[in-house]
C-alpha cells in the first residue's frame, strides 16, 4: 500500500508495524526504535545481518539527546548547524536504547532529516524511528517511492510517498565519540563544511567504514567501472564489443549527478545494461561521497 497519509504511517508506527518513509536522502525502511519486534521485522525485510546498526530519526535536537549517554559540545555544534539535515551523529548511547538497534554497540546514531513529510511524521509519533535505507541488503538505495515498492512489495505495511529525494544519497555519518570526530561515510554534508564548525576533523580512512559497512554495497546488477574521464569511458566502451555499456557522467554536475544516481543505475538494470561506466567527478565537496558509493557499487565484481 503506498499513499501520502501521514496519520496512517503514523498509527501503523504505533501499532508496531513497519513504514517506508521519505527522507532528503533515500527512503527508510522504519519501525518504533523502542519496540523490539517491529525493529526485529525490519532486518526480516531487508535480509540484513542483525549485528548492524541502525540510525534512530527523531523530530528535534532536543529529543535527539534523548537517545545518548552524553552529548559532546561537537555534536552539539554540528547538529545545531546541520539538522534538519542529511548528517547522523554516533554518539553514547543512553541506558534505554535497544541492542537491537545498536547491534549491541555502546553506540547510536542519531539522524534529525529534513524531508517535510518525514518531519510531520516525526513530530506527530514523537518517539525515535529507527531506519535503515529500504533497500534489500546490499542493493542500491531507494530515492522514490516506486523504487520500495519494486523492491520490498507487500512486505512492508505502507509506503509513505513523498517524492524523490532531493540529496539523492545517503546521510553523512560522523563520529562524535572519538577525539577529533571523524567521517565514517561521506555525504553531502561535505568534509568542508563540517571543518567549518569543528576546531579538526580526523583524516576520513579511504572507503567509509561505519560499521558494518562491507566492501561491496549500493550495487545494481549490472557490472560498475569507474573512469576518471570520458576518454577513459570511451575506450571502456570499444573494449567491450558485444556488452551492452552505458556511460553515466558524474563530472558534469556533482549534486545533480547524486540526485539520480541511484535511480539511474536502477535504469541500467531495468534497460539489460552489462556495464555502467562511471565517469567519477573530483574528490572534493559531494564528489568525495558519489566516489565512495561508486567504489563500492564496482567492489567484488
Ligand atoms: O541517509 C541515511 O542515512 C539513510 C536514511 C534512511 O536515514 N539511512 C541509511 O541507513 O543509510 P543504513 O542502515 O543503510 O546505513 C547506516 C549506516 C550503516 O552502515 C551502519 O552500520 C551505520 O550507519 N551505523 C549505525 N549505527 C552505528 C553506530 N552506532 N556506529 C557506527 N556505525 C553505525
Ligand atoms: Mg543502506
Amino acid at each position: 500500500m503506498i499513499g501520502r497519509d501521514v496519520g496512517r504511517a503514523v498509527s501503523i508506527l504505533r501499532d508496531g508495524g513497519v513504514v517506508a518513509v521519505p527522507t532528503e536522502t533515500v527512503y527508510g525502511l522504519g519501525a518504533d526504535a523502542s519496540d523490539r519486534q517491529a525493529v526485529a521485522r525490519i532486518f526480516a525485510i531487508k535480509g540484513r545481518p542483525v549485528d548492524h546498526p541502525l540510525i534512530v530519526h527523531v523530530s528535534s535536537r532536543r529529543r535527539a539527546r534523548n537517545w545518548a549517554a552524553e552529548w559532546p559540545p561537537v555534536a552539539d555544534a554540528l547538529a545545531r548547524r546541520f539538522w534538519p539535515g542529511p548528517m547522523t551523529l554516533i554518539v553514547s548511547r543512553a541506558g534505554h536504547v535497544l541492542d537491537e538497534v545498536t547491534g549491541g554497540r555502546d553506540t547510536v546514531a542519531i539522524r534529525v532529516p529534513a524531508h517535510r513529510l518525514m518531519r510531520r511524521v516525526l513530530r506527530r509519533f514523537a518517539g525515535g524511528v529507527a531506519a535503515p535505507s529500504a533497500n534489500k541488503f546490499g542493493m542500491v538505495s531507494p530515492t522514490s517511492a516506486e523504487h520500495v515498492s519494486r523492491d520490498l512489495g507487500d512486505s512492508v505495511d505502507y509506503v509513505l510517498d513523498g517524492g524523490e529525494c532531493s540529496v539523492g544519497l545517503e546521510s553523512t555519518i560522523i563520529d562524535c565519540t572519538v577525539v577529533p570526530p571523524q567521517i565514517l561515510r561521506p555525504g553531502s554534508v561535505t568534509a568542508e563544511m563540517v571543518r567549518s564548525v569543528v576546531d579538526s576533523l580526523a583524516p576520513a580512512s579511504g572507503p567509509s567504514r561505519a560499521s558494518g559497512m562491507l566492501e561491496s554495497h549500493y550495487a545494481p546488477r549490472c557490472r560498475v567501472v569507474p573512469v576518471d574521464d570520458v576518454e577513459a569511458a570511451q575506450r571502456v566502451m570499444t573494449d567491450k564489443p558485444g556488452a551492452s555499456a552505458r556511460i553515466l557522467d558524474g563530472r558534469t554536475d556533482s549534486e545533480s549527478f547524486a540526485r539520480t544516481m541511484y535511480t539511474d543505475l536502477r535504469r541500467c538494470d531495468d534497460d539489460g545494461v552489462d556495464v555502467a561506466i562511471v565517469v567519477l567527478p573530483d574528490a572534493h565537496g559531494i564528489g568525495v561521497a558519489i566516489r565512495d558509493r561508486i567504489g563500492k557499487a564496482a567492489a567484488g565484481r
